[in-house]
């Protein structure tokens, strides 16, 4: 939102002037991320994530360019190039810890990011387009990592390739159809290795591109802050820069002492050993998983063990699998709660922090661990619960919970009054405030 307060652009010299004139790119910095975009003075560090999704989504081209221009995507020889990287290759092995862990830390940032937007609801109005891009970018991003692990030929890189491929086997009639169609072949090879390539390279840029738009949805209503309580006036606001160019950079700094720390100290805690074998068709690793960040989704997709009358297991699963992510599409609609923050909504908070979060985090470990029967029957009871939290928990939450006392505005939240609140002193009864 452009607000009436707003610092104007002055270009200050000759090229400058020139530049608004022709191509005023720099006007468009200044009120994107300038001193002309004024922001809620009380946001917190988990307002520094999307700025860092943004550093990871660079990071990754960037590594993921040089690496290209070494590796060689054909079967035969992938395993080989990728260790040729590491050992022959100057920077090589910099460049590919760099890039292996650059994409667990793009996960972790995201998911701060998700779980930021979904304990401040910042999917509800007017911001329901940042959050439908970010699933859009969360769901490219899920593609992009899957097939991006497939690239070096390792044991579990084509094991991976071979499950998730699998999973559209599931579906009646045109299922291995389909798995055909998308590996060029009835098991992962060249022509599948070929294609996960070249859309491993293309699908970063077309996250490039939706984040974009995210950002341009963003600018429209403008960020949402601790309080959930939208800007009234000046005093509410900050410009962006100075003010959080540097609560960004600090933030930046945290993250590449933490990013470093594994690139450099345990560049593989993350990553599978299978992964230095040699893919081996007819060797089927003792247990087949994905990388730690698709744990919980995998979760969910052995959770599903018995047919349901003419539904097989699988098929199930795949479905749930997916029905976990697109349910987050469905938010901004699921919850009808007036009030954005959770600070202010008690029982919002209790399932948030003792229902949703555990239940995700139990589903992480099930995904990861071996399949056992307390696993499966965690991975049942949990899952179960995922959905209930959303399609049942959260909807009517939204409709029987007393909210807490708001503040006025960002700046009474800020500076513990505000001389403009029309409500005179702090309400001391709950009352849903307007946002
Ligand atoms: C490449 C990935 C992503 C990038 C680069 C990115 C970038 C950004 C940036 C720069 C902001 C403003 C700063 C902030 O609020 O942190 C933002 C806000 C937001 N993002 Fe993302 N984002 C990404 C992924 C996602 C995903 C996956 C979701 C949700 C599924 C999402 C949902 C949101 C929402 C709802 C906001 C508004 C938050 C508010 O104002 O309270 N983003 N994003």
């Amino acid at each position: 939102m452009s607000f009436p307060w707003a610092q104007q652009y002055e270009p200050k010299n000759g090229l400058t002037k020139f530049l608004d004139e022709k191509l005023p790119l720099p006007r468009l910095v200044y009120n994107a991320v300038g001193a002309g975009y004024p922001v809620p003075r009380n946001l917190s560090y988990f307002w520094n994530f999307g700025v860092l999704a943004g550093f990871c989504l660079v990071l990754q081209i960037v590594t993921g360019v040089v690496l290209a221009m070494h590796y060689a995507p054909n079967t035969l020889v992938a395993f080989d190039s990728t260790e040729h990287i590491m050992r022959n290759v100057n920077w090589g092995w910099l460049m590919r810890y760099a890039h292996a862990n650059g994409a667990s830390a793009f996960f972790v940032v995201v998911y701060i990011h998700i779980f930021r937007g979904l304990y401040y609801s910042s999917y509800k109005a007017p911001r329901e387009m940042i959050w439908l891009l970010g699933v859009v970018i969360f769901l490219l991003m899920m593609a992009t990592a899957f097939m991006g692990y497939v690239l070096p030929w390792g044991q579990m890189s084509y094991w991976g390739a071979k499950v998730i491929t699998g999973l559209f086997g599931a579906i009646p009639l045109v299922g291995e159809g389909i798995q055909n169609w998308l590996l060029g072949g009835f098991a992962p090879d060249n022509a599948a290795l070929n294609r996960f390539f070249s859309l491993h390279f293309l699908l970063p840029f077309v996250i490039a591109g939706v984040v974009i738009l995210h950002i341009w949805a963003l600018h429209i209503p403008g960020s949402s802050n601790p309080t959930g309580v939208e800007v009234k006036k000046e005093s509410d606001t900050l410009p962006f820069h100075p003010y959080y160019t540097a609560k960004d950079g600090f933030g930046l700094g945290v993250f590449l002492i933490i990013y470093f720390a594994f690139v450099f100290f345990m560049p593989n805690a993350l990553g599978h050993p299978d992964n230095y074998i040699p893919a081996n068709p007819l060797s089927t690793p003792a247990n087949i998983v994905p990388e730690w960040y698709f744990w919980p989704f995998y979760a969910i997709l052995r959770a599903f063990t018995a047919d349901f009358f003419f539904v097989p297991a699988k098929l199930m699963g795949v479905l749930a699998m997916f029905a976990s992510i697109l349910v987050w599409f469905f938010l901004p609609w699921l919850d009808k709660s007036p009030v954005r923050s959770g600070h202010y909504r008690p029982l919002f908070r209790k399932f948030f922090w003792f229902g949703l979060i555990p239940a995700i985090v139990v589903l992480g470990y099930c995904g990861g661990a071996h399949l056992s029967t307390t696993t499966i029957l965690l991975s049942q009871i949990f899952t179960a619960y995922y959905f209930l939290h959303f399609l049942v928990i959260l909807p009517i939450i939204s409709l029987i919970e007393r909210p807490e006392p708001m503040p006025y505005s960002i700046t009474e939240a800020v500076l513990g009054h505000d001389p403009d609140s029309k409500l005179g002193p702090k309400p001391t009864t709950a009352s849903p405030a307007k946002a």
